[in-house]
């Protein structure tokens, strides 16, 4: 199938063409660049600029694909969860091309997609798998039995991980967005240098970050702002705490669940460290982990359009009644 997909719950305007599972063409357009200053999204700002770019990286995107809108079967859109204003620009946008076009439109929830990346790379990877979905607004490990068939198994009880990587990095006076720059900061740092909690030890298959946030910010409340080879360590030694966090969690789940494959999406999925040691201590345990290639990691189209395209196959049409809706559930 033809497929558009839109993407624009967050502060990535973008729009990507599907086609037989295979990507043709796409367009990302990054904010970066509006809410560096800021140290965060901000989302008057962001539904703002979601609205300036929408159509152009449609355009871009169906250019690159050589389709035009009218050769397309179908479309999806990210319907939530995520900021209720950039959501809304992109649902608005792609209703309007489907009740125009007359074609099925789909919703799709925005960490289904995330998990959905990875088959544009690896179109055979087997069900059931643990997903682990790490970004900026999300920390969740769930059950996958298939398109559709998500079971939440645990999740972030405060901060999600990228939050916390973006906090810090603020604290830090390091770029935005935070998990990049502490990534960056951390090569040639020491992890073992400083010593931060690795929070909510045992059974349970939930993550806590705030804690871990805020031992970070008493230190550098009390030693002040480090430079250098301290500045290295500290952000290594924090980014670590992360990871081993994530790690733990993410291979009890498996064992708990008697799974042997697991997939890891979203934007901190791009953390080298993270693939580093999970991919590391995975295999150690005889489990098979993937990670999409890092441009598919962050927000884009292209994982809306995939799995769109699954639903769409199966002859849904979600029509001019799709909502946004901010707090979508798994
Ligand atoms: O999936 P995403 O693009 O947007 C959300 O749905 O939230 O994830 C954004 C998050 C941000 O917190 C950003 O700091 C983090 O992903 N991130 C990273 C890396 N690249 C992006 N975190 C750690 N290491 C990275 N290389
Ligand atoms: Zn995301």
């Amino acid at each position: 199938m033809r497929v558009l997909g839109i993407e624009s719950s967050c502060d990535e305007c973008a729009a990507a063409v599907v086609v037989d599972g295979a990507l043709r063409g796409q367009r990302v357009a990054s904010q970066i660049a509006i809410h560096a200053r800021y140290g965060g999204v901000v989302p008057e700002l962001a539904s703002r600029d979601h609205i300036r770019k929408v159509v152009a990286v449609v355009q871009a995107a169906l250019a690159e694909s050589g389709l035009r809108l009218e050769d397309l079967d179908g479309l999806g859109v990210t319907a939530g969860p995520g900021l209720i204003g950039s959501l809304l620009v992109g649902v608005c946008a792609a209703k309007t091309l489907a009740w125009t076009l007359r074609k099925p439109l789909v919703g799709v929830h925005h960490l289904e997609a995330h998990l959905r990346a990875v088959y544009l790379e690896a179109p055979s990877f087997a069900y059931p798998h643990l997903g682990l979905v790490v970004s900026g607004g999300h920390t969740s490990l769930v059950r996958v039995e298939g398109v559709g068939r998500v079971r939440l198994l645990g999740r972030t009880l405060d901060d999600a991980a990228g939050e916390a990587l973006d906090k810090v990095a603020k604290l830090l006076g390091l770029g935005y967005p935070g998990g990049v720059s502490i990534q960056r900061t951390a090569e040639g740092g020491d992890p073992q240098a400083l010593r931060f909690p690795r929070p909510l030890p045992g059974k349970r298959l939930d993550f806590s970050f705030s804690g871990l946030k805020t031992s970070a910010a008493v230190r550098l409340k009390r030693e002040g702002r480090p430079t250098g080879q301290a500045l290295r360590d500290f952000a290594a030694s924090f980014q670590e705490a992360v990871v081993d966090s994530l790690v733990k969690k993410t291979l009890l789940a498996a064992r708990v669940e008697g799974l042997e494959r697991v997939l890891v999406a979203g934007g901190v999925a791009a953390n080298s460290r993270l693939r580093e040691k999970l991919g590391a201590a995975a295999a150690r345990q005889g489990v098979e982990v993937v990670f999409p290639s890092v441009a598919l990691c962050g927000d884009n189209a292209a994982m809306v359009a995939a799995l769109a395209e699954v639903y769409l196959a199966a002859g849904r049409d979600d029509g001019p009644g799709l909502d946004a809706d901010a707090g979508l559930a798994w």
